[in-house]
């Protein structure tokens, strides 16, 4: 028992302590405005870095002086097996610490109702929608990956601000479709089907669409399908700034219908009633919003790529952020949560709603991703129905 604590307590927390610090230095690092080539290095090192370094410490700590894995006591450890290990150990146990505290906040008051429906888009389609030969196609084939699902998520959420003429009024919310070519157009086809099948007033889309230009082709079978009575916005997200081509999506995307949300501020009437809209690419394009064109009191609706810019939006006086780009963290593990999220907040806003008053942020999982590997985190889609406060 005492074997299995220490070993517990010496090898295993810093071993995770230490995957933790490297996953969380790349999580803030892909929030910056960092070109790939940047970005590839440092994701390659921590790729290698975490493996051979924990093989390494099992090996020092545990089979060397004072072998702690062979029955030898932690109080015979060097100041630098100690110290090294205290400090991820005590690493380890704040992420764990944070993340318990993170899952037991209550839902975010907004919340009316959230109804899930699951489809397994993989096995209803005659063919699986995977292209073989496509570039990163082998993670497609790790067990359990959740990539070619689609959960369709009905959120219902009161709104203090909404005028009463938007009562009920319904947003589809898509985000992160990442086309890259090795989940195939069949899958992508397929979800818009299902988003098509249900009534929305407002569309939009919030970023990350090409990884893949040559996937141009792509946009007409899929965006280019939806309409809705208040029309279909999109902005654009580090992936297209990376890997699009921005002008050209832009004008396809203009061509078929859709507006450009990115940096832009629009006052549109329904029912008579005025709602302010904007959309924030930042930090990848400035600038953000200019919320001049709103008057006190209307309500101001916001798209942004990133999470990142909740604290703008809380001093703007945003009601309801919709934004991508975390997807999830994509990678969902028992106990430790959501592993890879691109933001300054690390996991925090992975996905999810949250109550930050005066704004009401909803971040989407997404439905893609450049490395097509989802764990215990679905692609989704997403109603939103508003209601105004009582
Ligand atoms: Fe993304």
């Amino acid at each position: 028992m005492l074997t299995i604590l220490k070993t517990l307590a010496w090898i295993v927390l810093p071993i995770v302590g230490h995957a933790l610090f490297w996953i969380g230095f790349i999580n803030r690092m892909h929030g910056l405005r960092l070109r790939h080539r940047v970005m590839l290095p440092l994701q390659l090192f921590h790729f290698l870095w975490v493996p051979v370094a924990s093989l390494a410490w099992i090996g020092w700590v545990g089979w060397g002086e004072p072998r702690l894995l062979a029955g030898g006591h932690p109080a015979d450890l060097g100041w630098q097996e100690r110290w090294g290990g205290l400090t991820f150990m005590a690493v380890a146990l704040l992420w764990l610490l944070r993340w318990v505290v993170l899952t037991r906040r209550p839902p975010a008051r907004q919340i009316v109702s959230e109804q899930r429906e699951l489809h397994q888009i993989g096995q209803e389609l005659a063919e699986p929608p995977v292209n073989r030969e496509a570039r990163n196609n082998w993670w497609l084939s790790i067990p359990g990956n959740e990539i070619l699902s689609l959960e369709i998520i009905e959120l219902e959420l009161t709104l203090p601000r909404l005028p009463a003429a938007w009562n009920g009024l319904r947003i589809l919310h898509l985000s992160d479709l990442h086309y890259t070519g090795g989940v195939s157009l069949p899958y992508f086809e397929r979800v818009f089907e299902l988003a098509r099948e249900r009534p929305s007033d407002l569309v939009v889309f919030t970023g990350d669409l090409l990884d893949d230009v040559r996937l141009h082709e792509w946009i007409g079978p899929t965006l280019g399908r939806l309409s809705a009575p208040l029309g279909c916005f999109f902005l654009q997200g580090n992936h297209d700034w990376e890997w699009g081509d921005i002008d050209r999506t832009r004008q396809r995307l203009e061509n078929l219908g859709w507006q450009n949300a990115g940096g832009q501020t629009r006052r549109l009437v329904w029912r008579g009633q005025p709602v302010v809209l904007a959309g924030d690419e930042r930090p990848w394009w400035g600038p953000g919003p200019n919320w001049s064109l709103a008057e006190p009191g209307d309500f101001r609706l916001l798209l942004s790529h990133s999470p990142d810019n909740l604290p703008a939006a809380r001093r703007s006086g945003v009601d309801l952020m919709l934004a991508g780009h975390t997807h999830g963290g994509q990678v969902c593990l028992p106990v430790v949560g959501p592993i890879y999220a691109p933001s300054l907040f690390g996991v925090k806003y992975a996905g999810g709603t949250f109550d930050r008053s005066p704004t009401l942020l909803r971040v989407s999982r997404g439905v893609g991703g450049m490395y097509p590997w989802r764990w215990n985190c679905r692609p989704e889609i997403t109603f939103v129905t508003l209601r105004p406060a009582e």
